[in-house]
């Protein structure tokens, strides 16, 4: 897909890589001035060859850090027009039960996905409010629909993702911001790529029972996820907002198998 940001300002959170990365470089490719945000220390070299694109460490938990970051944009490029939550953490492999699932990761996973959601927007917003409106999308996950067994936290807070971002919509519909959440199904990115090769003794065996729930029998690509993004970015999406796109090869559309 291709249209016309030329103008426009961006804001990815969690940017250096993965999905955060490929929806900031579809977005500059569109046009827009896009900044990369992220605490992680390769987040220079990720913006290097994008000549529309700018670097800034921005944690989503910190407040101040937060603050500060927005005041920096709104003197150096005027104004944001989109904001993009992506950012977000979950336990990588170990699975465990409620009981025994620790304070600390529950605080971690909680603080990132749904708090930092709403940290950064109640920075961001009153930038896009002086625009006359703009775009807001968070990105959720399939398990804040449909949760998945030995991750609560992800699971509580992802769903915690999905309904901010009606109240998001409910509440900047008036200031001409449009508020939706994409729910990604199973994507692989770099960190997880050995997980889905098949050679991880944890995921082993599991991906097929994985495949098996997804009628197009395929994992998703990072660009599956950005191409959502860029169309409820776009000017010509001009209607839609409170919604949640699932982009998952239909894994939540229903039971794929027979039974
Ligand atoms: N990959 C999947 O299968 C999948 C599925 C469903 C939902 N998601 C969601 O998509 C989003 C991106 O995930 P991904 O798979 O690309 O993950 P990833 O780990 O590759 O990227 C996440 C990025 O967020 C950054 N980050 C972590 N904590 C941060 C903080 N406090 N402040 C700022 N940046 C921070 C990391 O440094 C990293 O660059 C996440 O919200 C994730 O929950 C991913």
């Amino acid at each position: 897909m291709k249209t016309d940001l030329n103008g426009k300002v961006a804001l990815v959170t969690g940017a250096a890589r993965g999905i955060g990365k490929a929806i900031a470089d579809t977005l500059a490719a569109n046009g827009a001035l896009v900044v990369y945000a992220d605490i992680s220390p390769t987040l220079e070299q990720t913006v290097a060859d994008i000549p529309n694109g700018t670097a800034r460490h921005l944690d989503v938990t910190d407040a101040e850090d937060i603050a500060a970051g927005i005041e920096w944009l709104v003197q150096k490029f005027g104004g944001l027009d989109i904001l993009v939550n992506n950012a977000g953490v979950n336990t990588a492999g170990h699975r465990v039960t409620l009981e025994q699932f620790p304070r600390e990761e529950w605080d971690w996973i909680v603080n990132t996905d749904l708090t930092g959601c709403y940290l950064v927007t109640k920075a961001a917003a009153p930038a896009i409010f002086k625009r006359g409106g703009g775009r807001i999308i968070n990105i959720a996950s399939v398990f804040g629909l449909v949760p998945a067994r030995l991750q609560c936290a992800f699971a509580a807070a992802k769903a915690g993702v999905v309904n901010l971002t009606k109240a998001m919509a409910l509440e900047f519909a008036e200031r001409g911001v449009l508020v939706n959440a994409i729910a990604p199904g199973s994507i692989p990115i770099a960190g997880s790529r050995g997980l889905f090769s098949g050679k991880d003794p944890i995921m082993k065996g599991r991906l097929e029972g994985m495949l098996s729930h997804i009628p197009l029998h395929r994992f998703g690509k990072c660009e599956d996820i950005a191409n959502a993004a860029l169309f409820l970015a776009a000017p010509e999406n001009d209607y839609i907002t409170g919604s949640v796109v699932t982009v998952d090869g239909g894994w939540t559309a229903g039971y794929s198998r027979d039974f």
